[in-house]
């Protein structure tokens, strides 16, 4: 994203293109593996094919990206390579952080803060503060996320609301549930792609992913560019979403 601004969105105006994609951008290790590389040129590479993805899809006209870029089990990797994402994520933000600004796109973190160290925090909200008013994509970044943690986290609070007499336990509803949570507001993904051809989530977007489309692609995540970007929005652009309920065409045809 280094030459300008981005070009105006080609789709924004398609009823089939989806307004939220989250990418769990995986594969890192084997495609550097694959080259006799070290696992650390992968994470490198990868941070080259975010930015140009950012970008990508800016230009599609989707209005929110969430990136899947540390996970809470991550922690269980070698102490060096936890040290080799977290100077990869330190260097985009410091790299890239003006441009994703010019570009209109707005930074949010999600993901326990607690436990990082403090110049990671300040890099992180340094970047939320500068982009707060910026509208033309919102990119998520979840870093030190998991899902059943943010779901604890908000189950922790609103108990202790319930103990200190403030809430009745009835009024806990899904929709409570969700404002607690690290996307309270943020819409659900609609489209959820996993790079590398695993196919889980991983701990990622547990409770959001109820009814998204998930998309697995064969390719290794330093490999991923617009086009592939494009192939899994057309295989989404393919999919009948119900929510539970009945398309139109079949309401026609039970006659009621
Ligand atoms: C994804 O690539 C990056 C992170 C999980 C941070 P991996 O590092 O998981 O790569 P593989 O899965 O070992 O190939
Ligand atoms: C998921 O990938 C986490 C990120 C992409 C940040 P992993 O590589 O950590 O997932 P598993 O261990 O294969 O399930
Ligand atoms: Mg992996």
């Amino acid at each position: 994203m280094s030459n300008g601004a981005m070009p105006k969105p080609e789709e924004s105006d398609r009823a089939d293109a989806p307004r939220h994609v989250a990418i769990i951008m995986d594969g890192n290790g084997r495609w550097a593996a694959a080259r006799g590389l070290p696992r650390a040129e992968g994470h490198r590479r990868g941070v080259d094919a975010l930015r140009k993805v950012v970008r990508a899809t800016g230009e599609l006209g989707i209005s929110y990206l969430t990136i899947f870029s540390f996970s809470s089990e991550n922690w269980s990797r070698p102490a060096s390579e936890i040290g080799d994402l977290f100077g990869l994520l330190r260097r985009f933000i410091r790299n890239d952080l003006a441009t994703l600004h010019a570009d209109g796109v707005r930074v949010r973190v999600i993901g326990e803060r607690g436990g990082l160290e403090s110049d990671i925090c300040t890099l992180l909200n340094e970047a939320e503060d500068l982009t707060r008013n910026n509208t033309r994509l919102t990119l998520v970044v979840a870093f030190n996320y998991g899902s059943r943690q943010e779901i604890a986290n908000a189950a922790q609070r609103l108990a202790r609301e319930v103990a200190e007499g403030k809430r009745d336990p009835a009024t806990i509803t899904t929709d409570v549930l969700g404002s607690y949570l690290d996307t309270s507001d943020i819409p659900d993904p609609d489209l959820i792609i996993r790079t590398s051809g695993e196919q889980r989530l991983s701990n990622f977007l547990m409770w959001q992913a109820a009814y998204s489309e998930l998309v697995f692609v064969p390719i290794h995540w330093p490999d991923f560019d617009k086009a592939a970007l494009e192939g899994a929005i057309a295989e989404y652009a393919t999919r009948e979403r119900r929510f539970g309920g009945l398309i139109a065409k079949n309401v026609a045809k039970t006659g009621s």
